[in-house]
């Protein structure tokens, strides 16, 4: 059991998971702030797990996924954990309160998270000035991805939700080392997401004419059937997308340990955590193979060891990202899993984890 399982996780796991997430990104504010990182700090990870993409160097496989550090406030202690990268937001066009709370919640038998939070942040303004701390120095050696989605409320729709998300777009998109479209959000006022041939044609188009010469990259649900998938992505090649994010969380609650009254009293919301792993990885190696392994993918969704990061790697994602298992495991997660990758790639005979990727996909 490691320090975080024995001493913190008991006392943020006294907390409901919305003060928990407050507690700890307070203290590490405050570690930040007080220049006293070096406590939490982990080894950078080694030579062979570096990798250039999108003429990024990446200096880790594994980044942080979007939602926990929604307001770029903690990008400069991330960087010391061992990520290779963050992705910060979601960011929306006009800030919001997101939805009444509770929003949040765990479920330890399954080693999961429930939330329901709809797109809470400070807006583009306030964003971007918290991002401008965070120096161009640091960035050099540590890309930083701005996931954009559409503004939580049910006024924005159609053409409107559009414009909306074209406009954080235009805002933000100087700023970003690489953006992220947000399409799959299942908290969205509407319920509604542009996982849809038609709201998807309508949005990239938009985004064609507003997008910078930066990557972009769109970020599925694991809940979008294989096939449905296969026809969104050929529409986003068409329109010259840099690469895809797999995937976001689920709304379904199929195979879980917790009991069905504890489903109930939660309510609607997305599953993170280790039961996305097997639907998200499927994701992953279909859009490999789909893509004949030519366009960058990132895959997330209940990775909490090495082994399972490199499962990702080898089913063709380029880079990975957590967030759940921070929550069980604690940040020095990241430094394990990057130690796990370069002993399984030493095992391996390999000199770099470049050549890993996709090698679980026969083409
Ligand atoms: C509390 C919480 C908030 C999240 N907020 C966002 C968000 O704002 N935008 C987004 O694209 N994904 C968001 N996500 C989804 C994660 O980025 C990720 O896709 C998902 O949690 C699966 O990864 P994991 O199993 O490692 O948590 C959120 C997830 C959690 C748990």
């Amino acid at each position: 059991m490691s320090i975080y399982q024995k001493l913190a996780r008991p006392v943020l796991f006294g907390l409901n998971p919305e003060s928990a997430h407050h507690l700890a990104f307070s203290t590490g504010k405050l570690l930040q702030k007080s220049k006293l990182s070096a406590l939490v700090a982990a080894k950078k990870p080694g030579k062979e797990l570096a990798q250039e993409i999108f003429g990024l160097e990446f200096r880790g496989p594994v980044g942080l996924a979007a939602g926990f550090d929604k307001s770029a406030e903690l990008l400069p202690l991330i960087s010391e954990l061992g990520f290779g990268f963050a992705e910060t937001g979601s960011v929306t066009d006009q800030p919001s309160n997101g939805n009444p709370k509770p929003r949040m919640f765990r479920l330890p038998e399954d080693k999961a998270l429930i939330n329901r939070l709809g797109l809470n942040n400070p807006g583009p303004d306030v964003f971007l000035q918290n991002l401008s701390s965070f120096s161009v120095k640091s960035r050099a050696k540590f890309p930083v991805g701005i996931n954009v989605a559409k503004t939580h409320s049910p006024a924005i729709l159609g053409n409107k939700g559009i414009e909306d998300i074209v406009n954080c777009v235009s805002k933000v998109q100087e700023f970003a080392d690489f953006l992220v479209i947000n399409i799959s959000c299942p908290n969205t006022a509407e319920g509604k997401t542009f996982e849809e041939e038609q709201s998807l044609e309508n949005l990239l188009s938009e985004l064609s004419n507003a997008r910078g010469k930066g990557p972009l990259l769109v970020k599925f649900s694991p809940d979008t059937e294989l096939s449905l998938l296969e026809k969104l992505v050929e529409q986003c090649e068409k329109h010259e997308v840099s690469g895809y994010v797999l995937c976001n969380t689920s709304q379904s609650r199929a195979g879980l340990n917790s009991s069905k009254t504890k489903l109930e009293e939660i309510g609607p919301g997305g599953l993170s955590g280790a039961p996305l792993f097997d639907k998200s990885i499927e994701r992953v190696r279909h859009v490999y193979k789909q893509l004949r392994g030519q366009k960058p993918i990132i895959g997330l969704g209940g990775i909490d060891s090495g082994q399972k990061a490199w499962s990702y790697l080898q089913a063709g994602a380029s880079l990975v990202e957590l967030y759940s298992g921070l929550v069980y495991e604690g940040p020095w997660l990241v430094d394990r899993i990057n130690k796990e990758l370069s002993q399984l790639l030493d095992k391996e005979g390999c000199q770099n984890i470049k050549e890993i990727i996709g090698s679980g996909v026969t083409l």
